[in-house]
C-alpha cells in the first residue's frame, strides 16, 4: 500500500510539473505585446514561426539584447524574462503552433 502511495505520489507530480501551458505563459507575459496570428507592438507568434527556428526564438526570448541585431532588429524593447526552462519550451511550442497561421 505504501508502495502505491509513493507511486501516486510521484505521478502526480510528474504530472502537474509537466503541466505548463504554452497559451498561459503567452497571456501572461508576451500578450501585451504579441499576438498570435495579428502584427501588435511586437510580430505576430505565426510570422516567428515562419521566419525562425525553434533554437532561435529560445535564443531570443531568453536574451532579446543578444540576438536582436542578428535577427536584424536596430534596438530592442522587449522584456526580459526569467522564465523556468519549462515556460520556455512550453511558450516557444505555443508560437511553433502557430506555424503557416
Ligand atoms: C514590451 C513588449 C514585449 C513583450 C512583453 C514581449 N515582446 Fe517579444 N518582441 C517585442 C518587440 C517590439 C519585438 C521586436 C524586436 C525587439 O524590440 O526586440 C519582439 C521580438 C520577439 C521575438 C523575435 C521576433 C522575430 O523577429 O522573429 C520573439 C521570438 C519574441 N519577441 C518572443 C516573445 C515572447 C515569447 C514573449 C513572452 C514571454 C515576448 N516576446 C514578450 C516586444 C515584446
Amino acid at each position: 500500500m505504501k508502495k502505491i502511495t509513493i507511486l501516486v505520489l510521484a505521478l502526480s507530480a510528474f504530472l502537474y510539473s509537466n503541466d505548463i501551458d504554452g497559451k498561459e505563459v503567452f497571456k501572461t507575459y508576451c500578450w501585451g505585446c504579441h499576438h498570435e496570428t495579428a502584427e501588435a507592438f511586437g510580430p505576430s507568434f505565426s510570422e516567428i514561426a515562419n521566419n525562425r527556428s525553434k533554437d532561435e526564438i529560445r535564443a531570443y526570448i531568453i536574451d532579446p539584447k543578444a540576438m536582436y541585431e542578428a535577427f536584424g532588429y536596430k534596438r530592442t524593447v522587449m522584456t526580459e524574462f526569467n522564465l523556468s526552462d519549462k515556460e520556455l519550451d512550453a511558450v516557444t511550442n505555443y508560437i511553433l503552433l502557430q506555424k503557416g497561421k
